[in-house]
Protein backbone atom coordinates (compact mmCIF):
# COMPACT_ATOMS: atom_id res chain seq x y z
CA UNK A 1 0.00 0.00 0.00
CA UNK A 2 1.00 3.56 -0.51
CA UNK A 3 0.97 6.44 1.59
CA UNK A 4 -1.93 8.94 1.32
CA UNK A 5 -0.07 12.07 0.04
CA UNK A 6 -1.03 15.49 0.85
CA UNK A 7 0.45 18.76 0.52
CA UNK A 8 0.42 21.80 1.55
CA UNK A 9 0.22 24.54 -1.44
CA UNK A 10 1.46 27.55 0.78
CA UNK A 11 4.47 25.91 1.78
CA UNK A 12 5.00 23.11 -0.77
CA UNK A 13 5.05 20.63 2.05
CA UNK A 14 4.13 17.28 1.50
CA UNK A 15 2.38 15.33 4.82
CA UNK A 16 1.69 11.83 4.93
CA UNK A 17 -0.60 9.39 6.23
CA UNK A 18 0.44 5.92 7.12
CA UNK A 19 -2.13 3.26 8.43
CA UNK A 20 -2.93 -0.23 9.27
CA UNK A 21 -5.64 -1.79 6.91
CA UNK A 22 -7.03 -3.98 9.51
CA UNK A 23 -6.85 -2.28 13.13
CA UNK A 24 -7.30 1.48 10.80
CA UNK A 25 -4.61 2.77 13.17
CA UNK A 26 -2.80 5.28 11.13
CA UNK A 27 0.47 7.85 11.33
CA UNK A 28 0.87 11.23 10.34
CA UNK A 29 4.52 12.98 9.55
CA UNK A 30 5.44 16.03 9.45
CA UNK A 31 1.82 17.64 9.17
CA UNK A 32 0.85 21.29 8.54
CA UNK A 33 -0.38 23.36 11.04
CA UNK A 34 -3.02 25.34 8.50
CA UNK A 35 -4.33 22.24 7.42
CA UNK A 36 -5.38 20.82 10.64
CA UNK A 37 -9.40 20.61 9.57
CA UNK A 38 -8.56 18.56 5.96
CA UNK A 39 -6.14 16.21 7.62
CA UNK A 40 -8.90 15.24 10.49
CA UNK A 41 -11.50 15.35 7.77
CA UNK A 42 -9.21 13.06 6.07
CA UNK A 43 -9.27 10.59 9.33
CA UNK A 44 -12.63 10.72 9.65
CA UNK A 45 -13.00 9.59 5.78
CA UNK A 46 -10.88 6.82 5.90
CA UNK A 47 -12.14 5.61 9.34
CA UNK A 48 -8.32 6.18 10.91
CA UNK A 49 -7.81 6.43 14.44
CA UNK A 50 -4.18 8.49 14.33
CA UNK A 51 -1.76 7.03 16.97
CA UNK A 52 1.13 8.51 16.61
CA UNK A 53 2.46 12.53 14.92
CA UNK A 54 5.93 12.49 13.49
CA UNK A 55 8.70 15.12 12.53
CA UNK A 56 11.54 14.59 10.52
CA UNK A 57 12.88 17.52 12.04
CA UNK A 58 11.84 20.97 13.53
CA UNK A 59 11.12 22.54 10.34
CA UNK A 60 11.59 26.51 9.21
CA UNK A 61 9.02 26.40 6.67
CA UNK A 62 5.58 25.97 8.35
CA UNK A 63 4.42 25.08 11.50
CA UNK A 64 3.39 21.51 12.72
CA UNK A 65 -0.17 20.59 13.44
CA UNK A 66 1.47 18.04 16.19
CA UNK A 67 0.46 19.31 18.98
CA UNK A 68 -2.86 20.04 17.70
CA UNK A 69 -3.67 16.98 16.49
CA UNK A 70 -2.78 15.50 19.91
CA UNK A 71 -5.55 17.53 21.33
CA UNK A 72 -8.05 16.03 18.56
CA UNK A 73 -7.01 12.63 18.40
CA UNK A 74 -5.13 11.50 21.58
CA UNK A 75 -2.24 10.40 19.76
CA UNK A 76 1.23 10.91 20.73
CA UNK A 77 3.68 12.95 18.68
CA UNK A 78 7.41 11.64 17.87
CA UNK A 79 10.27 13.69 16.38
CA UNK A 80 14.18 12.95 16.54
CA UNK A 81 15.74 13.59 19.74
CA UNK A 82 18.64 16.14 18.24
CA UNK A 83 16.10 18.35 17.31
CA UNK A 84 15.01 20.09 20.62
CA UNK A 85 11.31 19.28 19.97
CA UNK A 86 11.40 19.19 24.04
CA UNK A 87 7.16 18.75 23.97
CA UNK A 88 7.07 15.49 21.67
CA UNK A 89 6.47 12.60 23.96
CA UNK A 90 8.61 10.15 22.02
CA UNK A 91 12.36 11.55 21.39
CA UNK A 92 13.67 8.91 19.25
CA UNK A 93 17.08 7.57 18.24
CA UNK A 94 18.52 6.46 15.25
CA UNK A 95 17.12 2.43 14.47
CA UNK A 96 13.76 3.59 16.98
CA UNK A 97 10.57 1.82 15.61
CA UNK A 98 7.18 3.46 15.70
CA UNK A 99 4.00 0.71 15.66
CA UNK A 100 0.82 1.40 14.18
CA UNK A 101 -1.83 -1.79 14.29
CA UNK A 102 0.45 -4.09 13.01
CA UNK A 103 2.50 -2.07 10.72
CA UNK A 104 5.75 0.13 11.72
CA UNK A 105 8.13 2.73 10.76
CA UNK A 106 12.38 2.85 11.41
CA UNK A 107 13.57 5.97 12.16
CA UNK A 108 16.55 6.74 10.20
CA UNK A 109 19.23 9.21 11.97
CA UNK A 110 20.12 11.68 8.78
CA UNK A 111 21.80 14.39 9.86
CA UNK A 112 22.62 17.63 7.36
CA UNK A 113 19.81 19.87 6.29
CA UNK A 114 19.10 19.82 10.32
CA UNK A 115 21.79 18.01 12.53
CA UNK A 116 18.80 15.82 14.12
CA UNK A 117 17.14 15.09 11.36
CA UNK A 118 15.61 11.74 10.32
CA UNK A 119 14.25 9.97 7.46
CA UNK A 120 11.81 6.76 8.29
CA UNK A 121 11.30 3.62 6.50
CA UNK A 122 8.55 1.69 5.80
CA UNK A 123 8.07 -1.72 4.54
CA UNK A 124 4.35 -2.77 3.65
CA UNK A 125 2.70 -5.01 1.37
CA UNK A 126 5.95 -5.85 -0.56
CA UNK A 127 6.65 -2.17 -1.31
CA UNK A 128 9.65 -0.10 0.30
CA UNK A 129 9.10 3.81 1.31
CA UNK A 130 11.52 6.08 2.65
CA UNK A 131 10.35 9.66 3.95
CA UNK A 132 12.94 11.98 3.56
CA UNK A 133 11.54 14.61 5.36
CA UNK A 134 13.96 17.93 3.71
CA UNK A 135 17.14 15.61 3.25
CA UNK A 136 16.85 14.20 -0.10
CA UNK A 137 14.18 16.09 -2.10
CA UNK A 138 13.44 14.83 -5.80
CA UNK A 139 16.56 15.83 -7.82
CA UNK A 140 17.41 18.23 -5.24
CA UNK A 141 17.78 17.75 -1.34
CA UNK A 142 17.87 20.33 2.02
CA UNK A 143 19.20 23.60 2.29
CA UNK A 144 22.32 23.55 4.67
CA UNK A 145 23.01 26.85 5.40
CA UNK A 146 21.09 27.52 8.77
CA UNK A 147 19.70 25.71 11.75
CA UNK A 148 22.49 23.44 12.32
CA UNK A 149 22.54 22.42 8.72
CA UNK A 150 26.25 20.56 7.30
CA UNK A 151 26.69 20.00 4.26
CA UNK A 152 29.41 17.38 4.64
CA UNK A 153 26.94 15.39 7.29
CA UNK A 154 24.22 15.80 4.72
CA UNK A 155 26.29 14.23 1.51
CA UNK A 156 27.54 11.34 3.64
CA UNK A 157 23.78 10.74 4.86
CA UNK A 158 22.61 10.91 1.71
CA UNK A 159 25.55 8.97 -0.43
CA UNK A 160 26.20 6.23 2.78
CA UNK A 161 23.00 5.39 4.52
CA UNK A 162 20.15 6.55 2.20
CA UNK A 163 21.97 5.26 -1.44
CA UNK A 164 22.25 1.73 0.19
CA UNK A 165 18.73 1.41 0.59
CA UNK A 166 17.51 -1.19 -2.12
CA UNK A 167 17.53 0.62 -5.23
CA UNK A 168 13.58 0.15 -5.62
CA UNK A 169 12.90 1.77 -2.42
CA UNK A 170 10.11 4.48 -2.83
CA UNK A 171 11.46 8.40 -1.93
CA UNK A 172 8.88 10.69 -0.80
CA UNK A 173 10.15 13.66 -0.40
CA UNK A 174 8.94 16.35 2.54
CA UNK A 175 8.59 19.22 0.02
CA UNK A 176 8.13 19.05 -3.53
CA UNK A 177 8.44 22.47 -6.09
CA UNK A 178 7.30 21.24 -9.37
CA UNK A 179 4.39 19.20 -8.55
CA UNK A 180 6.37 15.61 -8.57
CA UNK A 181 5.02 13.06 -6.01
CA UNK A 182 7.98 10.67 -5.41
CA UNK A 183 11.22 9.05 -6.72
CA UNK A 184 13.28 5.89 -6.29
CA UNK A 185 16.18 5.48 -4.21
CA UNK A 186 17.90 4.04 -7.72
CA UNK A 187 16.44 7.14 -9.71
CA UNK A 188 18.25 9.49 -7.32
CA UNK A 189 21.33 7.66 -7.34
CA UNK A 190 21.48 7.77 -11.10
CA UNK A 191 20.37 11.16 -11.75
CA UNK A 192 19.78 13.35 -8.56
CA UNK A 193 22.07 16.38 -10.53
CA UNK A 194 23.08 17.89 -6.58
CA UNK A 195 24.63 14.81 -5.80
CA UNK A 196 26.06 13.90 -9.11
CA UNK A 197 29.84 15.52 -8.05
CA UNK A 198 32.05 14.58 -5.43
CA UNK A 199 31.86 15.87 -1.91
CA UNK A 200 34.14 18.77 -2.19
CA UNK A 201 32.25 19.90 -5.34
CA UNK A 202 28.62 18.95 -3.16
CA UNK A 203 29.83 21.04 -0.57
CA UNK A 204 31.15 23.99 -2.50
CA UNK A 205 28.19 23.89 -4.43
CA UNK A 206 25.79 23.96 -1.20
CA UNK A 207 27.42 27.05 -0.02
CA UNK A 208 27.16 28.69 -3.19
CA UNK A 209 23.11 28.39 -3.61
CA UNK A 210 23.14 31.91 -1.91
CA UNK A 211 19.09 30.91 -0.67
CA UNK A 212 16.82 33.72 0.47
CA UNK A 213 15.57 33.41 4.43
CA UNK A 214 12.56 31.29 4.87
CA UNK A 215 9.20 33.95 5.05
CA UNK A 216 8.57 31.80 8.05
CA UNK A 217 11.66 30.70 9.48
CA UNK A 218 11.31 33.49 13.00
CA UNK A 219 8.20 31.93 14.02
CA UNK A 220 7.91 28.38 12.62
CA UNK A 221 11.47 26.88 14.29
CA UNK A 222 10.06 28.05 18.08
CA UNK A 223 6.63 27.24 17.61
CA UNK A 224 7.73 23.85 16.14
CA UNK A 225 10.27 23.55 19.08
CA UNK A 226 6.83 23.24 20.87
CA UNK A 227 4.87 20.71 18.86
CA UNK A 228 3.35 23.82 16.73
CA UNK A 229 1.31 25.00 19.84
CA UNK A 230 1.93 28.68 19.94
CA UNK A 231 -0.82 29.26 22.55
CA UNK A 232 -2.03 32.54 21.30
CA UNK A 233 -4.37 30.98 18.69
CA UNK A 234 -2.65 31.38 15.53
CA UNK A 235 -0.45 34.22 15.50
CA UNK A 236 0.27 37.63 16.80
CA UNK A 237 -2.65 37.75 19.41
CA UNK A 238 -0.73 36.09 22.46
CA UNK A 239 0.08 39.39 24.69
CA UNK A 240 -3.06 41.68 22.83
CA UNK A 241 -5.64 42.97 24.82
CA UNK A 242 -8.89 43.21 22.34
CA UNK A 243 -11.90 46.18 23.30
CA UNK A 244 -14.94 44.99 24.92
CA UNK A 245 -17.87 47.65 26.03
CA UNK A 246 -18.54 48.25 29.44
CA UNK A 247 -15.39 46.78 30.93
CA UNK A 248 -11.59 47.20 30.32
CA UNK A 249 -11.23 44.66 27.93
CA UNK A 250 -10.90 40.95 26.50
CA UNK A 251 -7.10 38.81 27.07
CA UNK A 252 -6.22 35.83 26.04
CA UNK A 253 -5.85 33.34 28.87
CA UNK A 254 -2.41 33.65 28.35
CA UNK A 255 -1.81 37.28 28.88
CA UNK A 256 -4.40 36.86 32.41
CA UNK A 257 -1.40 34.35 33.64
CA UNK A 258 1.28 36.73 32.86
CA UNK A 259 -0.29 39.67 34.52
CA UNK A 260 -0.87 37.43 37.77
CA UNK A 261 2.49 36.56 37.87
CA UNK A 262 3.11 39.69 37.49
CA UNK A 263 1.30 40.87 40.49
CA UNK A 264 -0.59 43.30 38.77
CA UNK A 265 -4.01 40.93 38.34
CA UNK A 266 -6.37 38.89 40.29
CA UNK A 267 -7.97 35.60 38.37
CA UNK A 268 -11.67 35.96 40.14
CA UNK A 269 -12.69 32.28 39.06
CA UNK A 270 -17.02 32.98 38.75
CA UNK A 271 -17.64 29.55 38.26
CA UNK A 272 -19.45 27.48 40.57
CA UNK A 273 -18.29 26.22 43.22
CA UNK A 274 -19.14 22.76 42.10
CA UNK A 275 -17.72 23.12 38.79
CA UNK A 276 -14.46 23.99 39.92
CA UNK A 277 -14.62 20.74 41.95
CA UNK A 278 -15.79 18.92 39.40
CA UNK A 279 -13.54 20.36 36.49
CA UNK A 280 -9.96 22.03 37.72
CA UNK A 281 -8.89 24.93 39.67
CA UNK A 282 -6.61 27.51 38.57
CA UNK A 283 -3.82 27.90 41.29
CA UNK A 284 -4.12 31.49 42.76
CA UNK A 285 -7.42 32.30 42.07
CA UNK A 286 -10.06 33.69 44.11
CA UNK A 287 -13.40 31.70 43.73
CA UNK A 288 -15.73 34.30 43.54
CA UNK A 289 -18.83 32.44 41.75
CA UNK A 290 -20.96 35.19 39.86
CA UNK A 291 -24.03 32.70 40.20
CA UNK A 292 -24.83 29.86 42.91
CA UNK A 293 -26.61 26.54 42.99
CA UNK A 294 -29.49 26.33 43.69
CA UNK A 295 -31.45 28.21 40.74
CA UNK A 296 -28.26 29.74 39.56
CA UNK A 297 -28.95 32.67 41.70
CA UNK A 298 -27.02 35.53 41.42
CA UNK A 299 -24.95 35.63 44.17
CA UNK A 300 -25.38 38.22 46.81
CA UNK A 301 -22.02 38.44 48.11
CA UNK A 302 -20.30 39.21 44.43
CA UNK A 303 -19.53 42.81 45.31
CA UNK A 304 -18.60 42.53 48.50
CA UNK A 305 -16.30 39.66 48.34
CA UNK A 306 -15.17 41.14 44.74
CA UNK A 307 -14.01 44.64 46.55
CA UNK A 308 -12.42 42.40 49.12
CA UNK A 309 -10.19 39.88 46.61
CA UNK A 310 -8.98 42.71 44.52
CA UNK A 311 -6.22 45.33 46.19
CA UNK A 312 -6.84 48.45 44.77
CA UNK A 313 -4.97 49.57 41.92
CA UNK A 314 -4.79 45.72 40.56
CA UNK A 315 -6.43 44.74 37.83
CA UNK A 316 -9.95 42.18 38.19
CA UNK A 317 -9.31 38.91 35.35
CA UNK A 318 -12.36 37.21 35.02
CA UNK A 319 -12.59 33.51 34.56
CA UNK A 320 -15.39 31.37 33.65
CA UNK A 321 -16.23 28.11 31.93
CA UNK A 322 -16.47 29.44 28.05
CA UNK A 323 -16.25 33.22 28.50
CA UNK A 324 -19.83 34.05 29.08
CA UNK A 325 -20.20 34.72 33.11
CA UNK A 326 -17.32 36.05 32.96
CA UNK A 327 -18.46 39.13 30.69
CA UNK A 328 -21.44 39.85 32.83
CA UNK A 329 -18.75 40.10 36.10
CA UNK A 330 -16.68 42.08 34.31
CA UNK A 331 -19.45 44.52 34.01
CA UNK A 332 -20.11 44.34 37.05
CA UNK A 333 -16.64 45.09 38.55
CA UNK A 334 -15.94 48.16 35.51
CA UNK A 335 -19.60 49.43 37.90
CA UNK A 336 -17.83 48.83 41.22
CA UNK A 337 -14.88 51.30 39.90
CA UNK A 338 -12.17 48.23 38.92
CA UNK A 339 -10.43 48.12 35.91
CA UNK A 340 -11.81 44.63 35.30
CA UNK A 341 -11.10 42.24 31.89
CA UNK A 342 -13.04 38.95 30.67
CA UNK A 343 -10.53 36.38 29.61
CA UNK A 344 -11.42 34.94 26.04
CA UNK A 345 -12.46 30.93 26.18
CA UNK A 346 -12.83 30.77 29.61
CA UNK A 347 -10.89 27.47 31.50
CA UNK A 348 -12.64 24.77 28.75
CA UNK A 349 -13.00 26.98 25.60
CA UNK A 350 -16.52 26.06 23.26
CA UNK A 351 -17.55 22.47 22.77
CA UNK A 352 -16.55 21.04 19.71
CA UNK A 353 -18.54 19.68 16.74
CA UNK A 354 -18.73 15.96 19.48
CA UNK A 355 -20.33 18.89 22.04
CA UNK A 356 -16.76 17.91 24.01
CA UNK A 357 -15.22 21.01 25.82
CA UNK A 358 -11.35 21.47 26.34
CA UNK A 359 -10.47 20.83 22.71
CA UNK A 360 -10.87 24.29 21.60
CA UNK A 361 -8.97 26.93 23.50
CA UNK A 362 -9.68 28.01 26.93
CA UNK A 363 -7.42 27.81 30.33
CA UNK A 364 -6.55 24.13 30.19
CA UNK A 365 -6.01 23.89 26.08
CA UNK A 366 -3.43 26.39 25.79
CA UNK A 367 -1.39 24.35 28.80
CA UNK A 368 -1.88 26.80 31.61
CA UNK A 369 -1.70 25.80 35.11
CA UNK A 370 -4.42 23.93 36.62
CA UNK A 371 -5.63 21.27 38.85
CA UNK A 372 -8.02 18.69 39.61
CA UNK A 373 -10.11 19.55 43.04
FE1 LIG B 1 13.31 21.79 6.66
Amino acid sequence: MNPIQLFDPASSTYTYLLFDAGTREALIIDPVDEQLERDLGVLRVYGLRLVLAVETHAHADHVTSAGLLVEHTGARTAAPEGCGIRTAALQLRDGAELHFGRERIRALHTPGHTAGSMCYLWESGGLRHVFTGDTLLINGCGRTDFQSGDAAALYRSITEKLFTLPEDTLVWPGHDYQGRENSSIGAEKRGNARLAGKLEEFTTLMQELQLPRPRRIDEAVPANQQSGLRHDAGGASLQTVRPAEGYAGNIPPQLAWQWVQEGVGVIIDVRTDAEREWVGFVPDAVGLAWKQWPGMQLNPDFDTALRAAVPLGKKALMLCRSGVRSIAAAKRATELGLEAYNILEGFEGDPDEHAQRGRKGGWRFHGLPWRQG
